[in-house]
């Protein structure tokens, strides 16, 4: 049985990986999961140089998930070059950096940093709704993501996936312009921007005010923008948004997702990635799926 998967000649030894941010390096998570079963850890943001996040509170639960208004805190690409990279290398798991940043500038300069680095993949966040400048800025607009794009992919030594925001009225449209800018991979969704109010306190349950909203909450509205991305472009898409279980994914994979993240299941059930590829299995033996690859968009 194959569940091997191709990612721009990057080879996965399963699809799955974990969501930015809901992972760190995967330090944590060590203790629950051996990361050798994972097809890749996507690490938390980085940039040029380090971020201290928004103010606190900075997360709050929802009716099947939760916001979240991290604002991208993070050491700076110097610490993760010599802290994390080191660690992840322990495992038998592609590496996938996800890459944040302010200006143009800013995410060319770790992209650069990146190069000579032994990581596979760059992910390139576009789509964070909780940082006021750069970030999400790039991901609203066509000519910007396709701009942005083009610049890291003309310094980028990895094969580089482009991360969409679902807070856009046409997914089709930015899948087009990432691809058109040289994306080899496309990521989708990162969190819808969301908002919950404490009645006792009556303010904003985070401080930032508005939050990405993420996990189960979020799932059908991800499977139906990855099936219109996938259908939108050449290019494999990587899908996530609400998966807790194999099932889950199964449902990204055959609306067209090469790939899978798992994201917010990994708070409450610290094994869910695992999980997913031993379900993943389960479900190929049971209808007798020789190759992964089969199911991928079989569903059109
Ligand atoms: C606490 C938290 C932090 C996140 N940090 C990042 C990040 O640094 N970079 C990024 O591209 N996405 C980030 N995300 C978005 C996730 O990677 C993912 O796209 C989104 O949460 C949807 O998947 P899920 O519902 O499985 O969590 C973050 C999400 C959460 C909940």
């Amino acid at each position: 049985m194959n569940l091997s998967v191709d990612l721009a000649g990057v080879t996965l030894k399963n699809p799955v990986m974990t969501a930015s941010g809901t992972f760190g390096s995967g330090q944590e998570y060590s203790e629950f999961v051996d990361l050798s079963c994972l097809g890749a850890v996507v690490t938390k943001g980085v940039a040029n140089v380090p971020w201290p996040g928004n103010p606190v509170p900075r997360i709050a639960e929802t009716y099947g998930g939760m916001i979240n208004a991290i604002g991208l805190q993070n050491p700076g690409i110097d610490v993760f070059v010599k802290r994390d990279i080191p660690f992840l290398r322990q495992y038998d798991t592609r590496i996938i950096v996800n890459v944040c940043g302010k200006t143009t500038e800013d995410y060319v300069e770790v992209v650069e940093r990146l190069a000579d680095e032994p990581v596979d993949m760059l992910e390139i966040n576009i789509s964070c709704p909780n940082v006021k400048e750069g970030g999400i800025a790039f991901g609203q607009d066509t000519k910007a993501a396709e701009a942005i794009t083009r610049a890291v992919k003309e310094k980028a030594a990895q094969p580089v996936i482009m991360k969409l925001s679902p807070n856009v009225t046409d997914i089709g449209e930015m899948a087009k312009a990432v691809e058109a800018g040289g994306a080899d991979v496309i990521s989708l969704i990162n969190t819808i921007t969301g908002m919950k109010i404490d009645i006792h306190k009556r303010t904003f349950a985070v401080a930032n005010k508005t939050g990405g909203l993420s996990g189960p909450a979020v799932k059908p509205a991800a499977v139906r923008m990855v099936y219109q991305a996938a259908q939108a472009v050449k290019v494999p898409v990587i899908g996530m948004g609400g998966i807790l279980c194999a099932e889950d994914a199964l449902e990204f994979i055959l609306a067209g997702a090469s790939a899978v993240a798992v994201g917010t299941a990994n708070f409450h059930n610290p094994y869910a990635t695992s999980e997913v590829v031993d379900g993943i299995r389960a479900y190929m033996e049971r209808y007798g799926i020789e190759d992964i690859r089969e199911l991928i968009g079989a569903v059109r």
